[in-house]
């Protein structure tokens, strides 16, 4: 078992934290930075590399046309815009990588570039940046669309969005600011220049007009298509993908390690990290108990995981006989999730059957004592050929107490967690190893 990265992701965003855990609200408001800042320095103490912090912008009502089971249960709404929450959590922290979710398709370039430089200024290097594309209609419509543009084409603009906001950061040298006060030269004008982007989708004149960055953040991006794959390859420093079966997870990280040679990189600089869901017991009678839990398909777990699904392929599966097998589907959405879920159990299989299975094998759940899962995760790095994992979850502190005070230990005990971060930055910290 080899030492591997670790991080959180994030996945209700700066959003409600805990509903329905019985310490819900206990001590921390959800609104407020601190439960954030609380979690993060846990996270760094814990030696995990960085912490995503998924967002959207939509309240979702695509299962069944409502958007009553999203708001009834706070799944994916309300919740804050994530960039405001980074100087916190900066300041929370010294050696935590702190990446917040940016939309390729809502933000102009330059707005974005602007934006991240100044906060990676703030972050001394330990910015990265998560960039969707956000495929739904509902969040087009919030943005003067009728409807989301073709998937493949979002990627085309994905790309152009990304080569003008790097432009945009090169557009200064290093060091074009000299402060020779003895000679009256702020910044050496020679060292300067517009960028004069004409492109299919951007025209940008540049240059940017903040100072130049200490160094890049760090690009995430979480592509599970076969565009997204060639996107997320040919630019991304760190991959985002659901934990599925070693083979999967084998293939999709050799997949995206060949496009990242096809162009011209270092497949190396490129970390596959997999998203699980760590649930910590006390011991095997816990465990039992956990699993008999979540089979127990109750409407209120089917209502839990169609919602998930609905919102984020933007396919209502509300309309689908829980008893018949699914028809074929595609989405314009995501489609890397659509067909995760369908390919979870053997074709043929019913709505119903897709979500035993899910249940208590849906990839991400690996349930057991710290040990066991240290163990099973320890496994799955060297059947999967992975970097790392990102544990999901909310950062409610009971959640986060609950999984990795014991689960720390027992990655360590496997030589799988790294004892201290380094202080060079996110990029050098996930190049260590
Ligand atoms: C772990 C993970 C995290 C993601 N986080 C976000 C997010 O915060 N916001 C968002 O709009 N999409 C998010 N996505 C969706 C991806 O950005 C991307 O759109 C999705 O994987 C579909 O890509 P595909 O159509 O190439 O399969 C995430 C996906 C995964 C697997």
């Amino acid at each position: 078992m080899t030492l591997q990265h670790f991080g959180w992701f994030l996945g209700a965003g700066f959003g409600v934290q805990g509903w329905g855990d019985p310490t819900y609200g206990i001590g921390y408001d959800w609104k407020q930075p601190q439960v954030y800042q609380d979690a993060a320095r846990v996270f760094e103490a814990s030696g995990l590399d960085l912490l995503i912090i998924e967002d959207g912008v939509t309240v979702p009502d695509t299962y069944g046309g409502t958007a009553e089971v999203n708001l009834r249960d706070a799944r994916f709404v309300p919740k804050h815009d994530p960039l405001p929450l980074v100087p916190y959590l900066l300041s929370a922290t010294s050696r935590l990588g702190i990446v917040p979710t940016l939309s390729a398709s809502f933000y102009e370039p330059f707005t974005a570039a602007r934006l991240l430089a100044t906060l990676q200024h703030f972050a001394g290097g330990r910015l990265g940046f998560n960039v969707v594309t956000s495929g739904s209609d509902i969040a087009a419509q919030n943005y003067g669309l009728d409807k989301q543009i073709d998937h493949d084409l979002r990627y085309d603009r994905a790309q152009e969005w990304v080569d003008v906001v790097r432009k945009l950061w090169r557009s200064w040298d290093a060091d074009a600011i000299v402060e020779d006060t003895e000679r009256g030269v702020f910044a050496d004008f020679t060292k300067v220049r517009t960028i004069d982007h004409e492109g299919e989708f951007f025209r940008v004149r540049g240059p940017l007009n903040t100072a130049p960055l200490p160094s890049e953040p760090v690009m995430v991006q979480a592509g599970a298509s076969g565009r997204g794959q060639d996107f997320a390859g040919q630019n991304s420093d760190v991959v985002l993908q659901l934990a599925s079966t070693p083979e999967r997870m084998r293939a999709y990280r050799d997949s995206i390690r060949a496009v990242s040679a096809a162009t011209g990189r270092n497949p190396d600089d490129v970390k596959v990290l997999f998203v699980v869901n760590p649930i910590v017991t006390a011991n095997a009678e816990e465990t039992a108990s956990v699993r008999a839990h979540r089979s127990e398909l109750t409407q209120a777990a089917i209502d839990e995981a169609l919602q998930g699904v609905s919102y984020l392929s933007g396919v209502d599966f509300k309309a689908f006989d829980l008893d018949a097998p699914l028809p074929e589907l595609t989405t314009n959405g995501n489609q890397g999730t659509l067909d995760n879920f369908v390919k979870s159990a053997p074709a043929g299989s019913t709505l119903r059957e897709i979500l035993q299975t899910r249940a208590n094998k849906d990839g991400l759940a690996i349930i057991g004592t710290a040990d066991e899962i240290a163990h099973h995760i320890g496994e799955l790095g060297d059947a999967a050929g992975g970097d790392g994992f990102l544990f999901t979850g909310q950062v409610h502190p009971a959640h986060v107490h609950r999984t990795l005070d014991p689960l720390v230990p027992a990655l360590r005990r496997a030589g799988l967690l790294r004892t201290e971060l380094g202080d060079g930055g996110l990029r050098a910290n996930l190049t260590d190893f």
